[in-house]
């Protein structure tokens, strides 16, 4: 039965592309569940470099059952290019399958994206620009197309014309343009339709039955916690849910069938586009912080903003989501400093400290990370495979980072490559390593291997319940929230 969620736990871009492609390895399925073209997930395979935006990171597992569900906002065209990249790539995309229910990107989408931005002028959220936001606008105003009206030719026109009559006088300054011709509309996504055709289905009875079968699904999240609509830096957001429970509703399943919930986290913190970043680096450091992490953003190719590890946020991250590991990545990127900042508490207005991340707009403008600082290393880890191969500095920095969030590390990244990859004690232990690493897996478990299950099933019953203890420990030995 086990549904396993992969979420990000900062701003995007944690490294969810490379966590799901391994964690596949173990899985019946994957399903992304919300989110569109606005996500870039990069997966590295022996020296080969994928970036996904649409389809799930689960792909390149041949003959893995791989879904778009209902919660995905698709643009076609995006699609059909992806699909096109994979299959000349000679990736076998047979098993992709895409809800019916997933609502489509039309073109006067995009347009409103753009112009909305610019109508913001210096107040911009610095989106992607793919029509996310009008896209998941029109779905809750209930005037959104579903990838199902693509094929019926009746309904999609009839569909186009409801949709594009409120919106009228914003698309006025496109009113020449001819992606906006109605006939011209309908006739390229009829195209889509039928490309797509044998792709579309009731993927929520399909991700059912795997589960009843007592199959592993993994759910794969785009975006990040700190990017929701809901619990986000609202208005520095996306338009959909990246939180854990956002799969049940992008797959259409229950909260009983998720098991493993796992976050995704950088070494460090990074964010593109505009919004607020309490621990921020500015000048030469943010250079050649991002330099080094080649922190250039995989959908728009801007520059990511960077700064120091977040723990004040990381913490709100795991609880939202009520994450049960933690996957680091990136902790190879952090190889040249003496000493690391790791954020623990914010200062806000009037010099006023507090723990929590604040649910205040204001607040939340005016935090900045308050810090304490730990030995850094110089040692290169990218050959480090077990956690007794990293420096000692290294594993304490983990150490630190696990005990203030509460949750065990089960996974470190220490290079881009799908073998560059630490499987700790809590994630099944070195034996896990070497198997993934090798690209040899043959266990059954998700991110477990056979051997280390039973292992790693102990180990997470002692770790879950020494995170408890050591969140109760951190709960109160932290002053009350100022704020
Ligand atoms: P996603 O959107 O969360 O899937 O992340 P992206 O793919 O947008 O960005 C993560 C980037 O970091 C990609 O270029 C990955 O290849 C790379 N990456 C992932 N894990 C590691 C790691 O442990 N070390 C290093 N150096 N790079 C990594
Ligand atoms: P992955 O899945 C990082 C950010 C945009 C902008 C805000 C709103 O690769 O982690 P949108 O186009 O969604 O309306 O933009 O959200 N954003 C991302 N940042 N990684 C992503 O996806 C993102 N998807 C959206 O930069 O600030
Ligand atoms: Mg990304």
């Amino acid at each position: 039965m086990p549904g396993i969620v992969v979420v990000g736990a900062q701003w995007g871009d944690e490294g969810k592309g490379k966590v799901t492609d391994l964690l596949a390895e173990r899985a019946d399925a994957v399903v992304r569940f919300q989110g569109g073209n606005n996500a870039g997930h990069t997966i590295v395979r022996g020296g080969e470099t994928w970036k996904l935006h649409l389809i799930p990171s689960g792909i390149l597992h041949p003959g893995k059952l791989c879904v778009i569900g209902n919660g995905v906002v698709i643009d076609p065209k995006v699609l059909t290019d992806e699909l096109d990249g994979l299959r000349e790539r000679g990736v076998d995309i047979d098993a992709l399958r895409i809800s019916a229910n997933a609502h489509l990107i039309m073109p006067y989408h995009l347009m409103l994206d753009h112009a909305g931005e610019a109508r913001l002028g210096k107040l911009q959220i610095g989106t992607t620009r793919r029509g996310i936001g009008p896209c998941y606008a029109d779905k809750a105003a209930r005037l959104g197309i579903r990838m199902q009206d693509l094929l019926d030719e009746k309904i999609l026109k009839q569909k186009i014309v409801a949709a594009l009559e409120p919106k009228r006088l914003s698309l006025r300054p496109y009113a020449k343009d001819p992606a906006l011709d109605l006939q011209a509309m309908t006739e390229e996504y009829l195209v889509y339709g039928h490309r797509l055709q044998r792709l579309i289905t009731d993927t929520t009875r399909l991700v059912h039955e795997r589960l009843d079968a007592g199959q592993k699904v993994l759910f794969e999240g785009a975006q990040g916690t700190l990017l929701d609509i809901d619990h986000g830096t609202y208005p520095f957001v996306t338009s959909s849910n990246p939180v854990a429970a956002s799969a049940c509703i992008g797959a259409g399943v229950g909260p009983k069938d998720i098991d493993e919930i796992w976050g995704v986290a950088k070494a460090y913190v990074t964010r593109v586009g505009a919004g607020p970043f309490p621990t921020e680096i500015d000048g030469p450091l943010s250079d050649e912080l991002r330099e080094r992490g080649g922190e250039y953003g995989t959908t728009t190719g801007r520059s990511r903003r960077v700064g120091w590890l977040d723990l004040v946020a990381l913490r709100y991250a795991a609880r939202l989501n009520t994450l049960t590991a933690l996957a680091v990545t990136k902790l190879d990127v952090l190889s040249s400093f003496d000493r690391l900042k790791v954020c623990t508490s914010y200062r806000g207005a009037e010099e006023v400290e507090f723990e929590h991340f604040p649910y205040h707009q204001t607040m939340l403008h005016h935090a900045v990370g308050q810090y304490e600082e730990l030995p850094g290393w110089r040692e290169d880890l990218s050959e480090c495979r077990t956690e007794s191969d990293l420096p000692s500095a290294a594993r304490e920095y983990l150490q630190f980072m696990s005990q203030f969030v509460g949750v065990p590390v089960a996974l470190v990244g220490v290079g881009p490559g799908r073998d560059a990859v630490i499987w700790t004690e809590a994630g099944g232990g070195d034996q896990a390593g070497t198997e993934v690493g090798t690209e040899r897996g043959t266990g059954t478990e998700c991110g477990t291997p056979r051997a280390a299950a039973s292992k790693a099933a102990a180990s997470k019953a002692a770790a879950s319940k020494a995170a408890a203890s050591k969140a109760a420990a951190s709960q109160s030995a932290t002053p009350a929230a100022a704020g």
